[in-house]
């Protein structure tokens, strides 16, 4: 007999049953069976000798925009060609079954809507799509423009990612709808982050405080591990569809990747 990935306790797969709101907060580690390095991951080729966090700020992109650009346009190539893994197709699943599901993730790489999942918010932003520096409006760059960074096609300043660098803040409206949802969930999942950065680290707190209960699915022990009541570790691409088995049958409704 081959042993499950992980053991799923019976009383979590109750509860995510009979869940009423449930919030889910997601990481990089999600991501990183899709082929997408984690955030804190050491970095390949060319960009080994970067740290992302020197990077990710507005300091570097004024210092050397060029740079900044490059690093962004080579982890939107890594993302394209990345595809939605099992972890990411368990929660379209999840969102499918039970009523009141929110898709929180720190990830800028949109694989949860690529996978199925639709009540999704994207807390850090998304690398697929460029800003502009100045007026903050998302905008596409000119087809002729070959620029490194291309300019606004309105004002003519450098375009950026649209993605929340270091030192900024999360955009509002997005921030919001987490935090309602962290406070009115009976069921928080923190799933493959390390919850390192706040304010994201902060809502699984915000929902214990409310009376949630805590499911961590990570392959390491992080700061929020002491308050899960379940600790799930393992690889979410395993994990996540073994609960969702578990609790829904196995006929999971086949979501496209
Ligand atoms: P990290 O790189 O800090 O953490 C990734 C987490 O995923 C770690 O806890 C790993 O143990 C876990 N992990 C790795 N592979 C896994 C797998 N297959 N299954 C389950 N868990 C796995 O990434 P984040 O927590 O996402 O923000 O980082 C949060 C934010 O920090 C990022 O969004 C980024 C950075 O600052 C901004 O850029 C604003």
């Amino acid at each position: 007999m081959v042993d499950a990935p992980v053991g799923i306790p019976e009383s979590l797969v109750t509860t995510l049953q009979n869940a009423r709101g449930i919030a889910v907060l997601t990481g990089s580690g999600i991501s990183a069976e899709s082929g997408v390095p984690t955030f804190r991951d050491a970095q390949t080729g060319l960009w080994a000798r970067y740290e992302p966090q020197e990077l990710a700020t507005p300091e570097a992109f004024a210092r050397d925009p060029r740079l900044v650009w490059e690093w962004y346009a080579w982890r939107r190539e890594l993302v394209e060609q990345a595809v939605p893994n099992p972890g990411h197709r368990a929660l379209a699943v999840l969102e499918n079954r039970v009523p009141g599901v929110v898709l929180i993730t720190q990830n800028v790489d949109g694989l949860h809507r690529r996978a199925g999942s639709q009540n999704v918010t994207e807390l850090h932003g998304n690398i697929t799509r460029s800003k502009c520096s100045v007026e903050e409006v998302v905008v596409e760059p000119r087809e002729d423009d070959t620029d490194v960074p291309p300019s606004c096609p309105n004002c003519g300043a450098f375009l950026r990612p649209d993605v929340v660098w270091f030192g900024e803040a999360l955009p509002v409206r997005e921030f919001e709808e987490a935090l309602e949802a962290a406070r009115d969930c009976d069921l928080f999942f923190s799933i493959g982050t390390s919850g390192l950065v706040q304010p994201a680290a902060s809502l699984a707190l915000d929902a214990l405080r409310n009376g949630a209960v805590i499911a961590e699915i990570n392959s390491n022990q992080t700061p929020l591990s002491p308050y899960a009541e379940y600790l799930l570790r393992g690889r979410a691409g395993e994990v996540l569809p073994a609960l969702m088995e578990t609790a829904f049958g196995r006929d999971l409704g086949g979501h496209g990747g």
